[in-house]
């Protein structure tokens, strides 16, 4: 059995309250730290001292999404300030190989990201360098999007791939994961959910949190096992 993460978005939170944002979600797995640099996406959200302050008075481990084009230079000072995991996306790194194994050495997963148009093939390859894969199910930028059901395939794909390799990876979906949503995700083969609107949105994030879990597992362990 698949165990299943659940990790909310603090794209969703009041950001001038972050601090108690944070504590509404101490049932996440890690929290979702989306970078945007209003280059590589056509939005900005906040850069490294503000992830170094949220690592040092959150509870959970952090789980940085670079959404920026410098990704080669930013990235390893993520890991640097102790994330628990770091995630380029591919489309922004002249050098991902190499990128990988610099933020592994400074003590961080991982991750490589895909836009929605980038083939799972392009990442194959690299599987062995990588503790996780993102798969984006909307285009990257903005919380609150509608769930892309024609990634389901790519998700299918990549699992196969992961399974097929016999490599330790994660494989995470980003964008429109909701109670309606996480099940297909998760029978596809995702095992890392980021949820933003759909944990921040509800009355209360923690009851959501564990909500998601469930669904995610219900859909993991299949019908015969409800
Ligand atoms: C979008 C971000 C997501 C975003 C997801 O580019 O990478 O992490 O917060 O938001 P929801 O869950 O609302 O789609
Ligand atoms: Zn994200």
């Amino acid at each position: 059995m698949r165990t299943c993460c659940i990790n909310p978005s603090i794209l969703s939170a009041d950001f001038v309250n972050l601090e108690a944002e944070l504590a509404r979600v101490s049932a996440a797995d890690a929290v979702h730290v989306d970078v945007m640099d209003n280059h590589f996406v056509p939005n900005l959200t906040i850069g490294l001292p503000v992830v170094e302050r949220i690592q040092q008075v959150s509870s959970r481990p952090l789980d940085a999404h670079l959404m920026i084009s410098e990704v080669d230079r930013w990235a390893p000072s993520f890991a640097e300030a102790g994330l628990e995991s770091v995630t380029f996306h591919l489309e922004a790194s002249a050098a991902p190989v190499k990128l990988a194994r610099e933020l592994r050495a400074r003590g961080s997963k991982a991750g490589m990201a895909l836009r929605p148009a980038t083939p799972v093939e392009s990442c194959l390859d690299m599987l062995p360098e990588l503790d996780l894969l993102l798969l984006m199910t909307v285009e990257p930028g903005f919380g609150g999007q509608e769930f892309l059901d024609i990634m389901l395939p790519k998700i299918r794909k990549a699992r196969a791939a992961v399974d097929g390799a016999g490599v330790d990876v994660a494989i995470q979906v980003d964008g429109g994961i909701n109670g309606e949503t996480i099940g297909r995700a998760a029978e596809a083969g995702a095992n890392i959910f980021v949820a933003g609107s759909a944990v921040y949105g509800a009355e209360d994030p923690n009851t959501a949190v564990e909500q998601l879990r469930e669904a995610a597992q219900r859909a993991h362990n299949g019908p015969d096992m409800e």
